[in-house]
């Protein structure tokens, strides 16, 4: 077990993924921890995170600084290092600019922590204090040329402190140093792997949970799937699933979902065909945002009657990710679009909450849906909206216009990944502008709908690019569409980024 003392940093989770990719177990503690604790976990290592205050302000975060005679490696970084300085009697100075990017470090002497390491490397630099002087017992082991001392080290010690982010990508041997500090320095054993994660998962579940009942909202999305598999593993038939079909899901999907959880894995699943409802009230809206927010409103409510119908039940399942956490803070941000997912449940459901995803990315998660036996189609599902293809159809939604577009969607879905792009772009599908255009079929003039397709690579949805798809297999996926799905005779390739373009249309 490694730990990772939390002062705030912004990439606290980041490091503690990094160690976790090195095969060893590891969890984030608060600064604030009480030492006895601490030493009742017996941790091979500890490492400090960085963060945003500076060792002189007032709140500063500070840990018991018992922790330095426990005799367990230490590794501070950034603000964890001026901690570590500051503690020890070094000296941490404002600097004159902050340094931030990437830097060139060069490496002085022989110390085991940067063994292997270039004796000059890039690393990434973000910060405003700097250490001008290292405690006593500490030799200064890497500069910068603004920063006198960028790494330190207490062989005897073994307490080591690095100015630079070893964790991000853009130090490149940022990870060889991590696992130095893991493997040699730690003496850990970098045997564990989702499969511990998932023995852990259950343990925390079961005592989290106890004998309640707990409820789960499950779209058939790799978190909600992930979660609720998991949470079936720790408290079987304690656990309900709701499936809610709107009618805006793609083709195949609600009996893929069915099958999956209710014949695969033998999940209590109860599953809402609520699409009549649901065709009912969308009738006639055109309006983007009216669409959104009626189809979010609907959904809590088919949510919320199929809850009551199960009686007392005291644990909502939610698949939040890490990413999610941290990115819930953003109040000031203009609403470009009212998202729903599933999660978005009303806050006045009284339910606690059980989110054993909550410390990991996305990657991760797909890692441990393969670990749960989840099928290849959910481990890899591009992202899909809450309100499905109704914000693919542009104006009002009909159910000649949902079926067109259903098909179209599956003919790009099958040649994305026959040429074998699917699990490399973002998102893939196609969107209906439900507007006719003139053609000639046969001879005979055509008026038909224009299907565009819309395909993006990006990082996390907050920015996307247009992907440069092979004219090879847009034409398959041209042809295809006009061919085999009826009243279509025009596509559309959106090549516009995002900014200013969004990725879906509505
Ligand atoms: P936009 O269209 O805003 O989409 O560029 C960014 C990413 O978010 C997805 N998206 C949604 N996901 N509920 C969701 O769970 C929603 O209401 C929703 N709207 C958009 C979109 O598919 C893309 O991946």
């Amino acid at each position: 077990l490694v730990l990772v003392m939390d002062f705030g940093g912004q990439y606290s989770q980041l490091i503690a993924r990094r160690i976790r990719e090195c095969g060893v177990y590891c969890e984030i503690i608060p600064f604030s921890t009480p030492i006895e604790k601490i030493k009742s976990m017996k941790p091979n290592g500890i490492v400090f995170s960085g963060g945003p205050s500076s060792v002189y302000g007032e709140k500063a975060p500070r840990c018991d600084e018992a922790i330095f005679t426990l005799g367990v490696p230490v590794l501070g970084i950034c603000y964890g290092m001026q901690f570590t300085a500051h503690t020890l009697g070094g000296e941490v100075s404002r600097a004159q600019t902050r340094e931030y990017g990437n830097t060139r470090l060069c490496i002085e002497g022989e110390s085991s922590f940067f063994a292997g390491v270039s004796k000059e490397t890039q690393v990434l630099m973000s910060h405003g204090d700097f250490i001008a002087k290292a405690p006593a017992g500490f030799s200064v082991i890497a500069r910068t040329d603004n920063t006198p001392v960028a790494a330190m080290a207490d062989e005897q010690r073994r307490i080591y402190g690095v100015q630079f982010h070893p964790e991000v990508q853009h130090t490149p041997e940022g990870m060889k140093m991590l696992r130095t500090f893991l493997f040699d320095i730690c003496a850990c054993k970098g045997d564990w792997n989702m499969g511990s994660f998932v023995d852990q998962a259950i343990a925390s579940i079961r005592a989290q949970v106890g004998d309640k009942r707990v409820l789960c909202a499950l779209s058939g999305g790799i978190d909600s799937s992930v979660a609720a598999v998991l949470v079936h593993r720790a408290v079987g038939d304690q656990l309900t699933c709701v499936f809610v079909n709107h009618g805006f899901l793609r083709k195949g999907e609600p009996e893929q979902v069915v099958k999956t959880f209710r014949d695969g894995f033998h999940m209590n699943l109860v599953y809402a065909n609520v699409v009549d409802r649901f065709m009912g009230r969308i009738a006639g809206v055109t309006e983007p945002e009216a669409k959104r927010k009626l189809i979010g409103d609907e959904f809590i409510r088919v949510f919320e009657t199929e809850a009551a119908k199960l009686g007392e039940i005291d644990y909502l399942v939610q698949g939040t990710l890490y990413p999610d956490v941290i990115e819930s803070g953003t109040e000031t941000a203009a609403v470009i679009k009212s998202h729903h997912n599933v999660g978005g449940l009303p806050e006045d459901m009284k339910f606690s909450l059980v989110e054993p995803l909550r410390d990991l990315f996305k990657d991760e998660v797909r890692l441990l849906a393969k670990e749960l036996g989840l099928p290849e189609d959910i481990v890899w599902r591009q992202p899909f909206p809450g309100p499905g293809l109704a914000i693919r159809i542009i104006g009002e939604i009909t159910e000649e216009r949902l079926n067109i577009l259903r098909e179209a969607d599956a003919i790009v879905h099958q040649e994305i990944k026959n040429a074998g792009l699917y699990r490399k772009v973002w998102q893939s599908f196609a969107v209906l502008p439900a507007m006719k255009s003139v053609g000639v079929m046969g001879d005979e003039r055509t008026y038909a709908y224009t299907v565009g397709l819309r395909i993006v690579s990006s990082e996390d949805g907050m920015t996307a690019d247009w992907v440069r798809v092979p004219y090879e297999v847009l034409d398959v996926i041209s042809r295809r569409i006009v061919n085999e799905v009826k009243d279509v005779n025009r596509i559309v390739y959106d090549i516009t980024s995002k900014p200013p373009s969004t990725i879906e249309w509505e």
